[in-house]
């Protein structure tokens, strides 16, 4: 006897950050965060599950990952006991041979800094719910200890971490604050610049914080307001309340970072020449229109709405140098040519570029 299940879900980047948890092997948060997802960079996930006796596995990209002692293996353990002790209740002494066989692929590389494991753990505990009919609590907490930010990939639209109080931690989950239909314009672009590893990962970056940072504190009680603050401005339709409200979150995480004792310094001079050019192209144009956010690395997430792309990657093109490929995706933006005198700006190199809608949740693709 098997089940088998495949989804699509989303990565998601956050407009107001997660760094620092409270605890480290649940991944419970400091603080509440908020994300839209990237439609456009997804994992296609197969779950397979085996009424049997048998060794895990997981694929990811065509390439066998260790389970023994990581993140999946938790997964995989919190949903044996769950299973052990809603048997028991049937009958006592119910033994649970469960294996677990995952494939995944994903439309873009991975830990290029662009949020697969969100993707990830999120289309696991999908499948995990779909197979085995476990509430939205039990989901939101599966796809949280896989890793943090998956947490919010299970969700479309505009949608938050509550960090939650109760002692068992149920309570951390994510919720929907809005529908992505409430705001269809909005888009996302990101700008890569840097396709390697990045440095220190996320897990081991905010522990560090945590341990060293004086400023995190004062972060943390923030987060609530921030939120609030962009909630509204999305309730509202409001650009620029909200754009100026994910650059101050994004430019105050990377203070913390820059607090922390060694330093993370997540941000390069590609991500500081992005970040200048933002603010000259919003200053030009009179208001602000364009956003950036860098989660722990140097790639931008740009949000901004439709009818500025265009405009914005003119002016971008003409400041920034767009690498052979990267050109040919601002091409496909724009709609025409790039004219190649324009293109020489070598202020700095973007390697990728991509042009997303946001906020769309996990799809189900097939359940037997
Ligand atoms: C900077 O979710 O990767 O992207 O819970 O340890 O797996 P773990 O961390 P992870 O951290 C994400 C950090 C961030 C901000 C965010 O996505 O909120």
């Amino acid at each position: 006897e098997s089940r088998v299940c495949t989804v699509r879900v989303p990565i998601n980047i956050a407009l107001v950050k997660y760094w620092g948890k409270r605890d480290q092997t649940q991944n419970i948060p400091l603080n509440d965060s908020l994300s839209l997802t990237i439609n456009s960079l997804h994992a296609r996930t197969t779950l397979r599950v085996n009424y049997e006796i048998g060794t895990d596995s997981v694929k990811i990209n065509g390439k066998s990952q260790t389970v023994t002692g990581s993140r999946y293996q938790r997964v995989f353990e919190e949903v044996r006991r769950w299973e052990r002790k809603r048997k028991a209740g049937e009958v006592a002494e119910h033994p649970v041979s469960i294996q677990f066989e995952i494939t995944s692929e994903t439309n873009f590389p991975v830990s290029a800094g662009l949020a697969s494991s969100a993707a990830g753990f999120a289309a696991i505990a999908e499948c995990l719910q779909k197979i085995f009919g476990f509430t939205d609590s039990q989901k939101s907490q599966l796809a949280r200890l896989g890793s943090g930010s998956a947490i919010r990939s299970i969700f479309g639209g505009l949608v938050r971490w509550r960090r939650g109080t109760q002692p068992n931690y149920e309570d951390s989950i994510a919720e929907q604050s809005f529908p992505s239909t409430h705001w269809p314009s909005l888009r996302a672009l990101i700008l890569v610049v840097d396709e390697g590893r990045k440095e220190y990962s996320s897990t081991d970056g905010m522990q560090r914080t945590v341990e060293t940072s004086t400023l995190l504190e004062r972060r943390i009680e923030c987060c609530d307001v921030n939120i609030d603050k962009i909630c509204a401005a999305f309730s509202n339709r409001d650009f620029s309340a909200m754009a100026d409200m994910i650059m101050r979150d994004s430019n105050n995480f990377h203070a913390v970072c820059m607090d922390t004792s060694p330093p993370l310094m997540y941000l390069n001079d590609v991500s500081r020449t992005i970040i200048r050019l933002v603010h000259v192209y919003n200053e030009k144009n009179g208001s602000t229109v364009i956003a950036y956010t860098f989660d722990a690395g140097p790639n931008a997430t740009l949000y901004l709405e439709e009818d500025t792309v265009q405009d914005f990657l003119d002016f971008a093109t003409k400041q920034l140098r767009f690498a052979e490929s990267a050109q040919t995706e601002v091409e496909e933006i724009l709609g025409h040519k790039l004219d190649e005198s324009v293109n020489n700006g070598a202020l700095a190199q973007i390697l990728q570029v991509i042009y997303s809608q946001v906020g769309g949740g996990p799809q189900l693709l097939s359940l037997h």
